[in-house]
């Protein structure tokens, strides 16, 4: 039989892979893919949920500040997956959190999709505390979840945020690049996900590395790949520590990416022990593979 699932923020840059999946499965799920009246204007988004409705998703627009309409929305999911963006987790996730407990959904997947957030290491990070709080909440209010810990999304690292300039060969790097961290591809996040609520093996947390790359490996093979050279420059996990302790990192971007690649450079990206193989019908992408679309990305 047919899962009801709902897929709020699916249209989003991971909520859009995660909705695939589902749709590429849609024998085994009844799709809904909720999202506010307003992103219809954004050309990109109303061509996704077109996308989407062709291919087999009911498509709900609710307004997130009227609690009957969401309510009224869930009713009759079973599950109900956040991929929200993490600048309304705090606000709008727990309205979602209250809606989808008084629907009767059964399970709630929070917008979660990064480094393990039950590391204290990571709970200082400013965008978990609020990804924190929601599973405070859905424990409070005995609505089952699961979390998924992804590590670092493979197809969106080498971009500015994690200190990478690829299209001028450059790249900082903390520590010695020698620490082997967790990569998903957005394409991965989704199989893994629907793979998790439709054969029903979600426990309270799945973490999910099915890449462990250190820095410098992953370097060595970029510039194979690329068949040029990348200036690094590297900061010890000393200095950024005391430039982060004497605030001199104020900017919440600046700070938040810093303490995101401290984790990493740590070790502390990833608890154990990791779930990957508990699904082995996914088969997630390899550095390499994804290593062979580069070209088009920079
Ligand atoms: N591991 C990594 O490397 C990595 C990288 C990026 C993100 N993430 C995590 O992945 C999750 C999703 O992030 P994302 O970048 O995919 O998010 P996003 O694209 O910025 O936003 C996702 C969706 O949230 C909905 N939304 C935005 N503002 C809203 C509001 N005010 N009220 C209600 N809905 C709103 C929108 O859907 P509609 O317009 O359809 O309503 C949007 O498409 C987050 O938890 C984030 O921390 C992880």
């Amino acid at each position: 039989m047919s899962k009801k699932v709902c897929i709020v923020g699916g249209t989003g840059h991971l909520g859009q892979f995660i909705t695939n999946a589902f749709l590429a499965r849609k024998n085994e799920a009844d799709i809904t893919v909720l999202t506010r009246p307003e992103s219809q204007t954004n050309e990109s988004t109303k061509k996704l949920c077109d996308s989407f409705r062709s291919r087999g998703a009911k498509i709900s627009y609710v307004d997130f500040n009227n609690s009957n309409e969401l309510i009224k929305a869930l009713k009759g999911n079973e599950v109900v997956i956040s991929a929200l963006s993490h600048n309304v987790v705090a606000e709008e996730q727990n309205k979602l959190i209250d809606a989808a407990k008084m629907a009767g959904v059964k399970k709630f997947i929070p917008s979660e999709f990064g480094v393990d957030t039950t590391l204290s290491f990571n709970q200082e990070i400013s965008l978990i505390k609020p990804k924190i709080d929601s599973v405070k909440k859905l424990e409070e209010l005995g609505l089952d979840y699961t979390r998924f810990m992804t590590g670092i999304f493979l197809d969106m690292f080498f971009s500015p945020w994690f200190g990478f300039d690829l299209p001028n060969g450059k790249a900082n790097i903390i520590g010695d690049g020698n620490v082997k961290f967790p990569f998903t591809h957005r394409e991965d996040v989704g199989k893994y996900v629907a793979e998790a609520v439709l054969s029903g093996k979600s426990p309270k947390v799945v973490r999910l590395a099915p890449i462990m790359l250190s820095l410098n490996d992953a370097l060595d093979l970029l510039r194979k790949q690329l068949g040029r050279t990348i200036d690094v420059k590297r900061e010890s996990v000393e200095e950024v520590k005391s430039k982060l302790g004497a605030g001199k990192i104020s900017d919440i971007g600046e700070k938040t990416s810093t303490m995101l690649r401290l984790s990493a450079a740590l070790g502390y990206a990833m608890g154990q022990p990791t779930n990957e193989k508990d699904y082995p019908s996914v088969k997630p992408i390899t550095f390499n593979e994804w290593l062979k679309t580069m070209p088009k990305l920079v």
